[in-house]
C-alpha cells in the first residue's frame, strides 16, 4: 500500500491523487493513420556483412550478473528446397573486459537454427542463419562492459559494443530508464519511434510482443499487407515472410547491441507452419531467463533489474489456473522478496483492461482466470500491447476502481502497418458484437457489466471510469522508479 509518495517538481500528479477523471485525446482525422513498411532493400534492413560475421546483435538480461548476448551468421535461404545450416561450422564467442580494447574474458555458448516450412502449392520455405546464444555470467552488477561477439578462429568477429549490466536487486537501485514499447514492425512510424526511443537514452527495453510483423507477407515477399485476411483471402495458412525477422534484427541491432531488450510473444509471433509448429522465429531467435526464473517456458519468464521485479507472461499459451505458467506465476510470486524488489511490474501482450473497440473484452478469459492472483500479491504496474493506441487505467481489480489495483498501462503504439486505433467502444455506433474480437488463443468470455455506470450492458456509454487517459498516437513509454518513492512505500 502506498501512503505519502513525494512527488517531483514536475508535479507529475501520483496515483494517490486519482482516480483521475478521464480523458481522451482523440486522433486528428486529417492526418494520416500509418505508413508503409520500410522495404527489405532499405539501408536500415539490408545485410551489411559478409557470410561468417554476427549480425542482428542483441543484449538480454538473464541476471544481475549474467547477460545473454545473441547473433546472427551465414545466410537464410528462401525457396522450394532449403538446406539447413549445419550451427556447428561457425563457434559462439564473446570476447569481453572492463576495458575497451582488452577483452579478458572468453565465453562460449550455444548455436541453433530454425526453418519455417509451408508445403502448399505455390509457397516458399524458409530456413534461418545460424542463431548464437551466449551467456555471460560473473558479471559485475551495474557495471560497464565491452565485447565483440563472433568466431575468432577466422577472425569473423564484431566490432567492439558496450553495455551496462543490470544494478543489483536492492530497493535503492533502479534501472536509469525503462523504454516500454509494443507492436512494432518495421514501418517509416516504427523507424521514428525507435529514433525518438534511442533519444530517451534507455538503460532497457521491454518490448510487450507483436515485433516485426513478418506475417503480414506471403512467402513470395513482395509489398505486406495492413490485413492480411483482406489482402490474401485464399492463402491456405497464414504465411510470413521470415526475412523480414532479419531485416528487423538488422533495424534494431544498433539499440539492441547495446540496451538490453526483455521480450513477450503476441499474436503476430505466433506464425503457423507446417504440422501445427508454432512461434519458431520468437523462441530461436531470442534469449529470455526462463531457466534463470524455473520456468519451463520461453513464452513466460521473470527476471530483477534493480529493485523491480519483473513478471513476463505468455497471453498464447495456457493461462488457466490448472496449467503450468499459472502454476510457475503463483510459485514466482511467492518468492518475491519485497525488502529487496518492492517493486512489481508485470507484461504481457494483449491488455485486460482496453476501452477501444479494437480488441475489446478480447482476453476477458486471461483476466478472469489470473487477475486475483496479482492482485493478492499487489503488482504495482502493468504493461501491455496489441491495441494500437495509448491507454492508462486508474487504479482497477475486477472492473471496479480499487487503490490497491495495479495500474494498467496499453502502449501498442509503436507504429506497425495494421495503422493506429481510433475508435473506442463507448462511441455511437462502435460497440463491437460478440462475434468480433475473437482472441487467437483461448476462449472467448465476453461479459456485460455487473455494476456501476454501465450495469447490464457489454459497453459503456461513455469512457469507462476505469480508463484515465486514452490517446490515438504511436510512440513508446518511458518508464522510471525512483527510490525515494520508496521512503514511503509501506
Ligand atoms: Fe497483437
Amino acid at each position: 500500500m502506498v501512503t505519502n509518495i513525494l512527488v517531483n517538481k514536475a508535479q507529475i500528479p501520483t496515483t494517490l491523487e486519482g482516480p483521475f477523471k478521464p480523458v481522451t485525446r482523440r486522433f486528428d482525422p486529417s492526418l494520416r493513420r500509418g505508413s508503409d513498411d520500410l522495404p527489405m532493400d532499405h539501408p536500415r534492413l539490408k545485410k551489411n556483412v559478409t557470410s561468417n560475421f554476427p549480425e542482428q546483435i542483441a543484449l538480454a538480461i538473464s541476471s544481475p550478473t549474467s547477460m545473454w548476448v545473441s547473433w546472427v551468421t551465414g545466410d537464410a535461404q528462401i525457396g522450394l528446397n532449403v538446406t539447413p545450416l549445419d550451427p556447428k561450422t561457425v563457434a559462439s564467442e564473446v570476447w569481453y573486459g572492463k576495458k575497451s580494447g582488452k577483452y579478458t574474458n572468453v565465453q562460449r555458448g550455444i548455436s541453433t537454427v530454425y526453418s519455417q516450412l509451408y508445403p502448399f502449392k505455390g509457397l516458399l520455405n524458409y530456413t534461418s542463419g545460424i542463431i548464437h546464444h551466449v551467456k555471460l555470467d560473473g558479471l559485475e552488477p551495474g557495471t560497464k562492459y565491452f565485447y565483440k561477439c563472433g568466431d575468432s578462429s577466422f577472425q569473423a568477429l564484431s566490432k567492439v559494443h558496450s553495455f551496462e549490466s543490470s544494478p543489483k536487486p536492492s530497493p535503492y537501485a533502479y534501472p536509469h530508464r525503462i523504454a516500454v514499447v509494443g507492436d512494432l514492425g518495421l514501418t517509416s512510424n516504427t523507424t521514428t519511434t525507435i529514433d525518438h526511443l534511442t533519444q530517451n537514452n534507455p538503460s532497457m527495453i521491454l518490448m510487450v510482443g507483436d515485433l516485426s510483423y513478418a506475417n503480414q507477407y506471403r512467402t513470395t515477399g513482395g509489398k505486406g499487407a495492413p490485413c492480411f485476411s483482406c489482402a490474401f483471402p485464399d492463402a491456405p495458412i497464414r504465411e510470413t515472410y521470415q526475412p523480414r525477422w532479419d531485416g528487423w534484427g538488422r533495424f534494431m541491432e544498433p539499440l539492441t547491441s547495446r540496451v538490453p531488450m526483455m521480450v513477450i510473444e503476441g499474436n503476430h509471433e505466433i506464425e503457423p507452419q507446417v504440422a501445427g509448429i508454432t512461434f519458431q522465429s520468437y523462441l530461436k531467435r531470442f534469449a529470455v531467463p526462463s531457466e534463470e526464473c524455473g520456468s519451463k517456458s520461453n513464452l513466460y519468464y521473470s527476471f530483477d533489474a534493480g529493485g523491480v521485479h519483473f513478471i513476463m507472461l505468455g497471453a498464447y499459451v495456457d493461462y488457466n489456473a490448472t496449467g503450468a505458467q499459472y502454476a510457475w506465476l503463483r510459485k514466482d510470486l511467492a518468492r518475491v522478496d519485497h525488502a529487496v524488489t518492492p517493486w512489481l511490474v508485470a507484461a504481457w501482450h494483449s491488455p485486460w483492461y482496453n476501452s477501444y473497440a479494437s480488441h475489446y473484452q478480447e482476453f476477458e478469459c486471461m483476466r478472469q482466470e489470473m487477475e486475483a492472483l496479482l492482485y493478492q500479491y499487489n503488482v504495482d504496474v502493468v504493461f501491455s500491447g496489441h491495441v494500437h493506441a495509448y491507454e492508462r487505467m486508474n487504479r482497477v481489480f475486477n472492473y471496479t476502481l480499487d487503490p490497491c489495483g495495479p495500474v494498467y498501462i496499453t502502449v501498442g503504439d509503436g507504429g506497425n502497418i495494421e495503422k493506429v486505433d481510433v475508435d473506442h467502444a463507448d462511441d455511437p455506433g462502435k460497440c463491437p458484437s460478440s462475434s468480433d474480437n475473437i482472441p487467437e488463443f483461448g476462449g472467448v468470455c465476453h461479459l456485460n457489466f455487473t455494476s456501476g455506470p454501465a450495469k447490464g450492458k457489454f459497453c459503456w456509454d461513455e469512457q469507462p471510469e476505469w480508463s484515465a487517459f486514452r490517446e490515438s498516437s504511436f510512440g513508446h513509454g518511458i518508464f522510471e522508479v525512483q527510490f525515494q518513492l520508496l521512503l514511503s512505500r509501506l
